[in-house]
């Protein structure tokens, strides 16, 4: 399949799967990819004869969906992003007087933002707070990746955000690799969930949706998902996108706080 032929036909099956081709278009390259695999797989000619597969047969959406996952991530990845979740947001919701404090990272991939909030609230928030613990769940819809997070062993190009300070703390060097100290992974859970299908129930403080929806769904999609993870935010709880994501503009009741980083108040 040529790169053309790719484009062409993403920009025909992604709006079927509410998705949108602008997202797609620098990522593409591993996709098509996974497409051409997929072709040979199903031993048909050419990318027409997998449209007309697609027609034919409705459960292959499923698998075109899977095969359109986008799994990458690091540790601190935008550090902008968790400078100011690190200095600002923890210390104010360490500093209130419930005894928890709940996350909840959307499109987790292999927990390496979900680890890195739990590190920073380990390493820089709780220490002041003795007795108050960070619940954070990570929710994808890639057993794969879930997997990964549950085993917390990463290539250094992983951590390449992280300070070495942190990385020493929260790392042992095992091999070529670095595996999470048990302590981080204490009070994290996972569970496999597809976003357009399920959410948990919350109510959250912190809920990161980063470089999923507001990347890879069609407008209406992330109209429908936000409004969903707005009503999972305590008032005063914090989203946190990507970014170079933009959210829709409608009145969602949340405010700008800093770049990615918005406020429930209504
Ligand atoms: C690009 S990664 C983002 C990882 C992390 N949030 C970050 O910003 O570094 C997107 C993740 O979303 C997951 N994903 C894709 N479609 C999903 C869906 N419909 N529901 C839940 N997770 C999904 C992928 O498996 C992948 O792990």
């Amino acid at each position: 399949m040529t790169d053309l032929e790719c484009i062409k036909f993403l920009q025909w099956s992604l709006p079927r799967m509410r998705m949108r081709w602008p997202g797609f278009r620098k990522v593409r390259g591993q996709v098509c990819k996974r497409i051409s695999r997929r072709i040979v797989t199903l031993c048909l000619p050419s990318v027409v004869a997998y449209q007309s597969y697609l027609e034919s047969n409705p459960d292959e959406w499923k698998t075109l969906a899977s095969l359109c996952r986008v799994t990458i991530s690091r540790f601190y990845r935008d550090k902008g992003v968790f400078d100011y979740v690190g200095n600002v947001v923890l210390p104010r919701l360490a500093g209130q007087s419930k005894a928890d404090v709940r996350c909840w990272s959307v499109g987790c991939a292999s927990a390496e933002e979900t680890y890195t909030i739990r590190i920073l609230w380990e390493l820089r928030a709780a220490p002041s707070m003795i007795g108050k613990t960070m619940y954070v769940l990570g929710t994808d819809s890639d057993p794969v990746m879930l997997e990964r997070a549950r085993k917390a062993a990463y290539p250094a190009s992983a951590l390449k955000n992280l300070t070495p300070d942190l990385t020493a703390q929260a790392f042992e060097h095992s091999g070529d690799m670095y595996v999470l100290r048990a302590r981080f992974k204490e009070s994290v859970h996972f569970e496999e969930r597809d976003i357009r299908e399920s959410m948990p129930q919350g109510p959250f403080d912190i809920v990161l949706c980063r470089n999923l929806v507001f990347t890879y769904f069609e407008d209406a999609l992330q109209r429908e998902i936000l409004q969903k993870l707005v009503a999972r935010l305590r008032l005063g709880g914090v989203l946190v996108t990507g970014v170079h994501e933009s959210l829709p503009t409608d009145d969602f009741g949340l405010t700008a706080k800093a770049s990615a980083i918005y406020e429930r108040v209504a």
